[in-house]
C-alpha cells in the first residue's frame, strides 16, 4: 500500500479538493484507492455526500485508543469509484487524546480489511496531533500550494515537519512533491510564482501537472459529483489525470 498524506499548514489552498480529485483520478487508472478524511471540518466527506456518515474515522480512533477490538466497515462511493472513511465534527474531540499517541492511524491502517494500492489522507490546515498521526502512517506527503507568496512560504514548514517526523517517528516518510493548484497561466504573477517556488525549493519535485483555477471544481463539489468528462471540463479533468499518472510513476 502507498499511503499519501496531503498537507500544508495553510487554509483554503485545495487540500481537500486535491485529495478527492486525485483519489478519483488514481482509481480511474485502475488502482484500488481508499480516501481517509482525517479532518474535523469533514469537507472531503461532505464533497462525497451530505448524508450523515457512519463508521467515521473518529470512531476508529476512539476504539483504537481504548484498545477495543473492532472490524473496520469501509464505505464505497460509486460516483467517485473509491472507498472512503468519512469524518465527523466529533473528530475534534479525539485531538487531545492523540497528544502522546502518534501511531494510532498507522494501527488503524494495519487493521483494514483490504490492502489498497493507494490510501490518500486529507488533513487540517494547521499542524495538529491528527496531522502527526497522518504523517506517521504515511509513506509520502504531497504538498498543495496556490501560486501565491503566503501559501508558497508554508512549503518550508512542511519540509521541516517531515524532517522531524523522519528523525523521530517515521524514517520512511518522503515528500513526493509540490502540486500547484488554482494555477493562472495567463498572469505574469502566476508564472513568476511557479519559477520562484521551483527556485526556492530546488531539491523538491514540483509536479509537471498544475491544476488550473476552474469554477468546475466548485460546481462538482456542490453536486457531490466527480468532474464530468465534457468539453467544458476537459482541461481541469486532464490535469488531474496527468497528476495521477505522475503520482503512480513516483510512488
Ligand atoms: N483548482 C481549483 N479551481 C477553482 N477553485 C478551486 C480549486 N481547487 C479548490 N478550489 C476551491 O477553493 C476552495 C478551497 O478548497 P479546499 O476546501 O479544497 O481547500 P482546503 O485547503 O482543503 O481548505 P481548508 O484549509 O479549509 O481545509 C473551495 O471552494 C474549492 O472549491
Ligand atoms: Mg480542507
Amino acid at each position: 500500500m502507498n499511503v499519501i498524506s496531503i498537507f500544508i499548514p495553510k487554509g483554503g489552498v485545495g487540500k481537500t479538493t486535491l485529495t478527492l480529485m486525485l483519489a478519483t483520478a488514481i482509481a480511474e487508472l485502475g488502482k484500488s484507492v481508499l480516501m481517509i478524511d482525517n479532518e474535523p471540518q469533514a469537507d472531503a466527506s461532505l464533497c462525497i455526500s451530505d448524508a450523515a456518515q457512519n463508521d467515521t474515522i473518529d470512531m476508529y480512533y476512539t476504539r483504537e485508543l481504548k484498545r477495543e477490538s473492532y472490524q473496520a466497515v469501509i464505505q464505497h462511493s460509486d460516483e467517485f469509484g473509491i472507498d472512503y472513511i468519512p469524518a465527523s465534527a466529533g473528530l475534534v474531540n479525539v485531538e487531545q487524546d492523540l497528544k502522546h499517541n502518534n501511531g494510532v492511524l498507522r494501527d488503524i491502517l494495519g487493521k483494514l480489511p483490504y490492502r489498497y494500492d493507494y490510501i490518500i489522507i486529507d488533513n487540517s490546515p494547521f499542524v495538529s496531533n491528527l496531522v502527526i498521526n497522518s504523517l506517521v502512517a504515511s509513506d509520502y506527503v504531497i504538498i498543495p500550494t496556490q501560486p501565491s507568496y503566503m501559501s508558497a512560504c508554508k512549503i518550508r514548514n512542511v519540509l521541516g515537519l517531515v524532517d522531524r517526523i523522519r528523525q523521530k517517528l517515521n524514517p520512511q516518510l518522503q515528500v513526493l512533491g509540490v502540486v500547484i493548484n488554482m494555477m493562472e497561466w495567463r498572469t505574469i504573477f502566476g508564472r513568476s510564482m511557479v519559477s520562484s517556488i521551483k527556485k526556492s525549493y530546488h531539491d523538491v519535485y514540483v509536479f509537471k501537472s498544475m491544476i488550473p483555477n476552474s469554477i468546475r471544481v466548485a460546481e462538482a463539489t456542490y453536486l457531490h459529483r466527480k468532474l464530468p468528462k465534457n468539453k467544458r471540463t476537459v482541461k481541469i479533468s486532464n490535469a488531474f489525470t496527468l497528476l495521477a499518472k505522475e503520482v503512480l510513476k513516483l510512488g
